[in-house]
């Protein structure tokens, strides 16, 4: 744990335009610094670095943040070691902080990423002495470059082989990483013997786990023998060969997610690099999320038998919550008998490439996998096609995605969208409406310009009367975490509270405000609109109030029968119809 005062600090002393400058040379441009962006492919820069805000935005791929932010994306650093990286510019030392006793913490022991380290390299030269394992993988039609680039190795037969790699092999570090196992009489022996071994990285490319293949048949254990869970390594969040694919993705704007640790290797001998694989498991919202950080073109390739069908439908389901307007997400099924292995081996990178532009949209899959073995004919049909859909549509966040679906979901059902929608109980997909209308801004957009102002000039903060923020909007909800973190920590920069609050915001808005950050306004103007805003948003909430006012008299007088349901609806929403609901 770092204190946060002395992030600050460190934020407060470095300047974002050297340390960027250090990695991206960048030009001066009016107030701000450009250069082309070094997150995607582009011919005119238009990654732009403001001195004033400490913030970098790419008005081309949307990519933003701070200094600590740049170091984590650019150089694939952790937080922490950003940190460290500034605080040696800065000539500042960390310091740790102290943690609270009565919380539960993991406990790290030392030396458990260079145990897994010193066995990837023991693995790697035990490679080079067996022709066993050189000619298998030969076999399989991989160069020596290859075989390097995923540092693969080859665990040797027998019980004790790492006792001569670690000093003490007794040491509790090796259990917990997986290394070794403990018999029940106590007896340890090494988890890998006679396996080819794929190392398995974090996104700093430091070894975390591995997988091993049978060389021969599957007469000794399963083919594909994983490290178990440990502290450095859970598979629902890492993903096979991200390390090496990471600059291939952004170049491809793309990347493919098959199943299999052969697969990712094959397709970059025949020069398809971006590839990873989820490991051994079906792909969680998580990878998705990891994935998005490199690209918003995500494809899916699974194989064409059976057991491909039902992964392709689990990754789809997992996909749910973490689909964005933004994110292109398609399904590549290979021709039954092959994976990605064969299918490359045999039609080379070409016509691999080509069944990529031809992937099903995830859109496209979806209605068709729903209306699979449904002609959609009898009444009971279209109920159990909507009973399907119903947990389905309910899961996406996704404004217009869901509105489409919606739409084409209520067409086959033969329903009109408003059918469907109150049908299942769905809430009307919020599409922000477009801040043109001036005269009568609606309160999230007013809401949203407030949260604007704010991150250009936190300290206007003092000025906001919580009972003016009001609703669950994601404006209402950033808007008010944003009025927490400044009165916790008065004086955090613009940068750093972007940054605290990114992770609540939406996709697509997260990107407009990280735009906005780039504007140079003038102070007086900020205080200006600032206060314009305000008094709005309080004109409004009269307005609304005074109307709710007005349908609580009728109700009270003839009941609550008199109200229409959009009337009744006002009223439950006013502060007058739900007084004590937490908002
Ligand atoms: P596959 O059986 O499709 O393996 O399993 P593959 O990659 O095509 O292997 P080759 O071509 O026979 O070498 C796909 C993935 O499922 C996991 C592994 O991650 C594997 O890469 N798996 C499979 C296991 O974890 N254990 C197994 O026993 C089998
Ligand atoms: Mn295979």
């Amino acid at each position: 744990m770092i204190p946060e005062a002395f992030i600050q600090e460190l934020v407060n002393r470095i300047d974002i335009v050297d340390v960027i400058d250090r990695n991206v040379p960048l030009k001066k441009a009016g107030a701000n610094y450009q250069a082309c962006c070094p997150f995607h492919n582009e011919k005119s820069p238009s990654f732009t670095v403001s001195p004033s805000k400490q913030f970098y935005h790419c008005f081309g791929c949307g990519a933003h943040g701070s200094a600590i932010g740049f170091l984590m994306e650019y150089q694939g650093l952790s937080f922490v070691e950003a940190v460290q990286e500034l605080a040696k510019m800065a000539g500042m030392i960390v310091p740790q902080e102290q943690r609270d006793p009565d919380k539960p913490q993991v406990k790290l022991m030392p030396g458990l990423q260079e145990a897994l380290q010193s066995a990837a390299l023991y693995y790697k030269a035990e490679l080079k002495k067996s022709t066993r394992a050189i000619d298998y993988l030969k076999g399989r039609g991989l160069s020596g470059q290859i075989a390097a680039r995923f540092q693969i190795g080859y665990a040797p037969a027998g019980w004790q082989n790492l006792a001569t790699v670690f000093d003490d092999y007794q040491h509790d570090g090796l259990k917990t990483v997986g290394l070794v196992i403990d018999n029940e009489q106590g007896r340890r022996y090494d988890r890998f013997r006679d396996r080819i071994m794929f190392p398995i990285h974090d996104s700093k490319g430091q070894v975390i786990g591995f997988g091993g293949r049978v060389i021969e048949s599957e007469d000794d254990g399963p083919k594909y023998l994983n490290s178990p869970e440990t502290p450095l390594f859970q598979k629902g969040h890492e993903l096979y060969g991200l390390f090496q694919a990471r600059r291939a993705i952004r170049e491809a704007a793309c990347a493919l997610v098959v199943e299999g640790y052969m697969d990712v290797v094959a397709l970059a001998q025949y020069g398809i690099d971006y590839a990873v694989a989820a490991l051994g498991t079906a792909t969680t919202p998580f990878h998705i999320q990891k994935l998005t950080r490199q690209t918003d073109h995500i494809v899916f390739c699974f194989d064409g038998d059976a057991a491909g069908q039902k992964a392709a439908w689990r990754a789809a389901m997992n996909a749910l919550p973490a689909l964005t307007d933004s994110l292109r997400l398609s399904f590549l099924f290979l021709p039954k008998e092959h994976d990605p292995d064969s299918f490359v081996r045999e039609f080379g990178k070409e016509a691999f490439g080509a069944a990529i532009e031809r992937a099903l949209p995830f859109s496209q899959y979806l209605i068709q996998q729903l209306s699979v073995d449904n002609p959609l004919q009898a009444q009971e049909d279209r109920v159990r096609f909507l009973n399907e859909a119903e947990p389905i549509l309910q899961q996406i966040q996704a404004p217009r995605l869901a509105l489409l679906l919606r739409k084409r979901v209520a067409e086959l059902a033969g329903l009109s969208q408003t059918e469907l929608e109150q049908n299942m109980q769905l809430k009307a997909p919020t599409v922000r409406r477009s801040a043109g209308a001036r005269a009568d801004r609606s309160a999230p957009v007013l809401l949203g310009k407030l949260l604007e102002i704010l991150l250009h000039a936190p300290e206007l903060a003092v000025q906001l009367d919580d009972a003016l923020i009001v609703g669950v909007t994601p404006e209402a909800q950033l808007l008010r975490s944003l009025r927490r973190e400044i009165q916790r920590q008065p004086g955090l920069s613009s940068a750093v509270l972007f940054e605290q609050l990114q992770a609540e915001m939406p996709e697509r808005y997260r990107q407009q405000l990280s735009a906005k950050m780039m504007e140079s306004v003038a102070p007086e103007l900020l205080t200006t609109e600032f206060e314009g805003a305000l008094s709005q948003l309080r004109r409004l909430q009269e307005r609304e109030s005074s109307e709710a006012v007005d349908l609580l008299r009728i109700a009270q007088e003839q009941g609550l029968q008199a109200l229409t349901d959009a009337q009744r609806a006002l009223l439950k929403q006013s502060r007058w119809g739900h007084r004590k609901e937490p908002q």
